[in-house]
């Protein structure tokens, strides 16, 4: 079967490969999906260039572990393996999984469920892992309440699309923050307020709950956002190529008693029980996935560029 893979850390486009690899079968507690779409979004950028550096002995020291990258995706059940009583064979399902860039790929059930009935593949393979985020960013870390003054730095990306939605859904007032050309679709998302990040530094404040997904805030700055006792989720950051500003995080952890906030640092769960939370409020109408462009399989690697650089309004996906 077709698969992109990459035997060496660097740019997308030198390292990712258009590969002939042996079809998987499913072991037990395994299903094998046959991919119809796999999500694209900065983790993969991380993992084909090996940052930050301090992730290398999980995803690999000198190359990568699994030399097919793409976590997340939608398609369909071709075979279950022995005890798995889940989902059955010719289920559309979706979830997140090692190596979803490729035709078929074995998952463990308890990693996919039956997809969105009123998502396309394509749109439900958009949904785990910056989903999980952003429900996790908002419920988790940001607490968030009804009633509350919520600012989501990084809105129009791929978590932040979610972010919105989901602070909205939670009862928040929401001011997004993102670049002009993507502030259209983030009011349409719901947000109250969006504020371009390129017209100079944010002078709004009194903030209940600040979910800084991109744009890395000094601490003075954060202080001046929230109200006292206000909560920043710490989710993304930049630069760095040791740590990609999670080094920002430990000082924020420091810092947030003195300065009289509290700071959450969030590493994602990809949890089961979440994707199914996720499919309930998209069938709901509650929330919707953000999917800007499809990419054939072997176009991979300018997907990833292309998320990379911002030149995508939430999700690009790539279907084999
Ligand atoms: N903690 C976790 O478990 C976890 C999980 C997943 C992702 N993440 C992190 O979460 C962050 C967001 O991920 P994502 O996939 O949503 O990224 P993304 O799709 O690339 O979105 C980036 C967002 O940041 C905005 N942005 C770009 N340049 C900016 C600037 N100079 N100042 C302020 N905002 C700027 C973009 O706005 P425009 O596009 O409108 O310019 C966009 O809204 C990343 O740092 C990622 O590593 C963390």
């Amino acid at each position: 079967m077709r698969a992109m893979t990459q035997d060496a850390y660097g740019v997308p486009e030198e390292v990712l490969r258009p590969t002939d690899v042996e079809k998987p079968t499913a072991k037990p507690g395994e299903v094998l999906v046959r991919v119809a779409a796999a999500a694209v979004s900065g983790s993969d950028w991380h993992i084909l260039r090996g940052l930050p550096y301090a992730a290398r002995p999980v995803v690999g020291l000198r190359r990568p572990r699994n030399r097919v990258p793409g976590l997340e995706l939608a398609g369909t059940v071709e075979a279950v393996g022995p005890g798995v009583t889940t989902v059955r064979t010719g289920d559309e399902v979706f979830g997140w999984c090692s190596g979803a860039f490729c035709e078929y790929v074995a998952v463990p059930a308890d990693q996919v469920t039956a997809k969105p009935a009123n998502l396309t593949p394509e749109q439900a393979a958009a949904v785990p892992i910056a989903g999980f985020t952003a429900l996790q960013a908002v419920r988790d870390a940001g607490r968030v309440r009804a009633g509350q003054e919520v600012l989501v730095l990084g809105a129009s990306g791929c978590v932040g699309t979610y972010a919105v939605q989901l602070a909205k859904h939670y009862g928040a007032e929401v001011t997004a923050v993102c670049g002009a050309a993507k502030a259209e679709m983030v009011a349409e998302l719901g947000a109250d307020h969006v504020l371009d990040y390129a017209a100079g530094p944010l002078t709004a404040s009194g903030f209940d709950v600040v979910l800084d997904l991109y744009g890395n805030p000094s601490l003075r700055t954060l202080k001046r956002l929230l109200e006292p006792g206000g909560t920043v989720a710490l989710v993304g950051g930049t630069g760095g190529r040791w740590f990609m500003g999670t080094d920002r995080w430990l000082r924020a952890l420091v810092a947030a008693p003195f300065l009289g906030i509290k700071a959450r640092p969030l590493v994602h769960k990809d949890r089961l029980d979440d994707l199914v939370l996720l499919r309930d409020l998209i069938e709901a109408g509650a929330v919707k996935p953000v999917l800007d462009r499809t990419y054939p399989l072997a176009d991979a690697a300018a997907a990833i560029e292309d998320v990379r650089r911002g030149r995508v309004r939430g999700h690009a996906v790539v279907t084999p």
